[in-house]
């Protein structure tokens, strides 16, 4: 089997573990381990009757819903089979663009979806050794923003966890003939309204923001995500896309997902806690550094490379990390990991430093 360009693949890792999938501590997708929320097993078993008929290709009430959690009009609201299929679309979108500008590291799937559409573009690479400031961003992208240019940005930014006041740089954005904000992991702070580029929606045509469910609900094989962005756009998605994308359960789970705020409460106090306990945990193993997350997840720079590391922990422990290969700028000394429980971080933990004493990784560490 292939090294996976994405976390979360548990076949693959599987068959190097030699043990099932669901034997396997997931550290590689970066999903909310309260999740899913207790109740939907007994929802699912309750609305399977959803899958019979083809769902309304109009998804009123998931538009209405969504849109309430927003305070939008359900009309500048598109639902997506995930926030992967609106990237689809919003690389198509970037058809009249000279070049796309991505943030490298970037998420692998923005290549996908530009290059199956012929799209050029460019990845502008984030200094990883020095904190992320906004300074840094806006001098990276000053110089290279024209009124041809595409920009697919991601806030928070996947593999780093950083995030940034995009709304201060919006002078400069707004430059941009067409600008996507993927905002999937945006939802795991309590305060995502006041870093969200949402406001600058009311100002211009050019701007879509990209949100995802999967993640903080961990439903990711439900597949549910959304485009916020003038009308007239996402009516051309419409066109351009099947009649039903998104699958009659996920339609109407979402409304049932975004109301449910005793999960979302529950996800906002664990959070902080526990990133920064597996934070500091991490950082206290000779040979690792680990870069400051406002997300659910970290990454992780060793001096050697990581694949004995993963292989071990695949293979002695069942856990598996993510190794940043699919990442051009990182290679193999890098690692992310998704913040767990506070007993899985710790188990982690313990894994690591067990693999790197016993020196049976020991290549990685100098
Ligand atoms: C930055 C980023 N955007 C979008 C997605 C896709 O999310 P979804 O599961 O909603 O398709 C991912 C998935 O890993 C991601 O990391």
């Amino acid at each position: 089997m292939t090294r996976p360009n994405h976390g979360g693949n548990l076949r693959w890792a599987a068959s190097l573990a030699g043990a099932s999938p669901t034997d396997l501590l997931d550290f590689s997708a970066s999903l909310n381990p309260l999740g899913p929320p207790s109740w939907l097993a007994n929802w699912l078993q309750q609305h399977y009757t959803q899958l019979i008929a083809y769902p309304d290709p109009q998804y009123r009430q998931l538009r209405e819903a969504i849109a309430k959690h927003h305070h939008c009009d359900p009309n500048w609201i598109l639902p997506g089979n995930g926030a992967a299929e609106l990237l689809t679309w919003a690389a198509r979108d970037f058809a009249d663009c000279r070049e796309v500008l991505l943030l490298g590291p970037a998420f692998r799937d923005y290549e996908r979806a530009l290059t199956a559409v012929g799209v050029p573009w460019r990845r502008l690479a984030l200094p990883l050794d020095r904190p992320a400031t906004l300074a840094i961003l806006q001098n990276l992208l000053e110089p290279e923003i024209r009124a041809d240019t595409g920009l697919l940005i991601n806030n928070p930014h996947n593999p780093t966890g950083w995030l940034w006041p995009l709304r201060e740089l919006w002078l400069l954005l707004q430059r941009c003939r067409l600008v996507i904000a993927d905002e999937a992991f945006l939802d795991f702070r309590p305060d995502a309204a006041d870093w969200s580029l949402e406001p600058c929606l009311a100002e211009s045509r050019s701007l879509v923001i990209v949100r995802s469910l999967t993640k903080f609900y961990s439903v990711a094989g439900l597949r549910l995500g959304y485009a916020i962005a003038h009308p007239d756009r996402l009516e051309r998605w419409q066109q351009w896309r099947d009649p039903w994308s998104v699958n009659g359960l996920a339609a109407a789970l979402g409304p049932e997902l975004l109301a449910d705020r005793a999960f979302q409460a529950a996800t906002w106090n664990w959070l902080p806690a526990a990133r920064s306990a597996l934070a500091n945990g991490l950082a206290t193993i000779p040979g690792l550094r680990v870069l400051p997350s406002q997300a659910n997840f970290l990454l992780v720079q060793a001096e050697h490379s990581v694949l004995p590391l993963q292989e071990c922990l695949l293979q002695q422990h069942r856990i598996l990390i993510r190794d940043c290969l699919s990442f051009a700028e990182l290679g193999d000394r890098w690692f992310r990991v998704a913040v767990r429980s506070e007993a899985e971080n710790q188990q982690l933990l313990r894994a690591i430093a067990t693999v790197l004493t016993d020196g049976r990784a020991g290549s990685m560490t100098a």
